[in-house]
């Protein structure tokens, strides 16, 4: 297990600095607030934070309109601030993964400044430019993930530039070769100073339609979507030739020792594996976000962990994913129950598994009223439910006022439970959803079957989901009760009894004949006596 790389085998998590700890009282988390919380971090027992961007930003988007790709926004800090968390984390055994923004710039990003500033600039081709069509019409009907058009007229030239997302965000020219060194060179920037890996943004939109063909309309489009949904993103994502601009990514990874390069990509199953690239030479982790867009039942659940299973190319690592800072959060779909259900999900199935900061705490939804919502999304497109706002609030560390996050005012608004739920009052708590992540951190360091077992289903119905990690060490037996009946379930063929090692109720550890599962329960359970024998039992049945 030893040989292990260190993303295979460690737990990520995601931290959204602007909410993460503030430390200068702007109301805005930084830096230096991050290395004020590594020791938290550490005590959790996650191996890996990956940081939402830090680079100078309008903040137009929050910083993934990157204005300089080798720089620190003062807003987060300075590059010292940046060095000694880097420090921080290594001392702490946590490696550092930062995002990166390929895809786009900011509007205010030098390069795009000259690239805007005329036709024959020398930068000008290292942006999507367009002319208009001859009724002076946008060049296609491509539309922007935020809403509207994807392009955007330049009165100074004339000529229309393309944003998949803000007009603030102008897509790069991944054709050009120069672009392409430019960027590589901006990631050994950050990997010469100790960085473990990347968390590349849209990867998938990287490149687009040499000819900018038009998108097809989605038939299967509501009026309660997002507009982005109108089009099938046919010639704007997911062109081929992205896999040759992915494996050079990876080649630059591939000089130093031990990096690991992520993508998030939504797409379906069978286009997401092609991420991993020919002969693994893609991403490392094409970030899987099936347990979020699957409904909450059990045999669901399953079919699409065993068809994930079985779609992965050999030797292909999986990873999974419950929420990010652009999804709702976990509590906010399932409910506060089930959100101890639903770490244990995450947490027991194989693959690297990615935490989103809060979650371990319960954050759920707060509701935030359109006068106080900075989201773009949420602002582009009101009404509609998009606001990333509710998942982006401030983390909650203690019970004093803005629960320790500020002594400014948050950026965003604190959620209201915040007297108790928080990190310090569930530390202590030693039957908390807080306890209850760590416990099952540590089982994954404990048990081999949890870190790099083979996945062995076992049965589903509607609510409850059971299934094995199996490893010639011994394997554990995983039983999720995803309603709020209580359910008894047989164990399977070949094993008599089994110890509990774990309830996400966090109270009993007994041996047992059967596995009984209270309303919103999941155990994690040691087969007896055999510590190999139930696993050839099950593959043979
Ligand atoms: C990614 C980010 C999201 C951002 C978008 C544009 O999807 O996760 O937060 O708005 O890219 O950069």
């Amino acid at each position: 297990m030893n040989k292990m790389e260190w993303w295979k085998r460690g737990v990520v998590y995601q931290i959204y600095p602007r909410s993460f700890q503030d430390s200068n009282g702007d109301g805005v988390g930084d830096l230096r607030g991050i290395c004020e919380r590594l020791e938290y971090l550490s005590w959790l027992g996650v191996d890996a934070i990956w940081i939402s961007p830090i680079y100078p930003s309008p903040m137009a988007d929050f910083g993934y309109d990157v204005a300089d790709y080798c720089g620190i926004d003062p807003i987060f800090g300075t590059m010292e601030d940046f060095d000694r968390m880097l420090q921080g984390a290594h001392a702490n055994g946590l490696k550092v993964i930062l995002d990166f923004v390929p895809n786009h710039t900011s509007n205010q990003h030098r390069w795009f400044c000259e690239s805007r500033s005329s036709r024959t600039n020398s930068k000008r081709d290292w942006y999507i430019w367009h002319d208009p069509k001859s009724d002076g019409s946008q060049p296609n009907n491509w539309i922007s993930y935020f809403g509207g058009s994807a392009w955007t007229l330049d009165e100074n030239t004339q000529q229309f530039y393309l944003h998949s997302f803000l007009r603030e965000q102008p897509d790069l020219n991944w054709r050009n070769p120069q672009v392409r060194h430019a960027m590589y060179d901006a990631m050994r920037f950050w990997l010469d100073r100790g960085v473990d890996g990347f968390r590349v943004d849209v990867i998938w939109l990287m490149i687009k339609d040499q000819n900018l063909r038009d998108n097809p309309v989605n038939p299967n489009y509501q009026p309660n979507q997002a507009e982005i949904h109108r089009l099938l993103q046919l010639h704007s994502a997911d062109q081929p030739e992205v896999h040759d601009v992915i494996a050079e990514l990876r080649r630059v990874l591939d000089d130093y020792d031990d990096r690991v390069l992520i993508g998030e990509i939504y797409l379906p199953l069978e286009r997401l594996v092609a991420y991993y690239g020919k002969g693994l030479s893609g991403a490392h982790l094409p970030f899987n976000f099936q347990l979020i867009y699957t409904s909450w039942n059990a045999r669901k659940i399953s079919n699409v962990i065993e068809e994930y299973e079985r779609a992965l190319p050999a030797g292909g690592w999986p990873n999974w994913v419950l929420g990010n800072h652009d999804q709702p959060r976990i509590a906010a779909r399932v409910g506060k129950a089930q959100g101890r259900v639903a770490a244990m999900l995450l947490l027991t199935l194989r693959g690297t598994p990615t935490i989103y900061y809060g979650d371990e705490i319960g954050l759920a939804k707060l509701d935030i009223p359109l006068e106080q919502m900075r989201d773009p999304w949420g602002l582009s497109e009101p009404g509609l439910g998009l606001s990333r706002d509710p998942e982006r609030t401030p983390m909650q560390w203690d019970r004093s006022c803005n629960a320790g996050f500020t002594v400014g005012t948050p950026w965003l608004p604190l959620s209201r439970d915040h007297q108790i739920c928080n990190v310090v009052a569930l530390r202590e708590d030693q039957s908390s959803i807080l306890t209850l992540y760590r416990r099952l951190i540590a089982l994954r360091r404990e048990y081999p079957a949890l870190a790099s077992g083979s996945y062995f289903p076992v049965t589903a119905d509607e609510d409850v989901l059971v299934y094995m990690r199996c490893h010639a060490q011994g394997g554990l037996l995983v039983a999720l009760n995803l309603g709020d009946e209580e359910r008894v379930v047989s164990l399977p063929a070949g094993i008599a009894r089994a110890q509990i090692c774990l309830s996400t109720h966090l109270d009993v550890q007994a041996v047992v004949a059967d596995i009984r599962l209270r309303p919103n329960e999941g155990l994690i359970a040691l087969p007896i006596p055999g510590r190999t024998s139930q696993c050839a039992v099950l593959r043979r049945g």
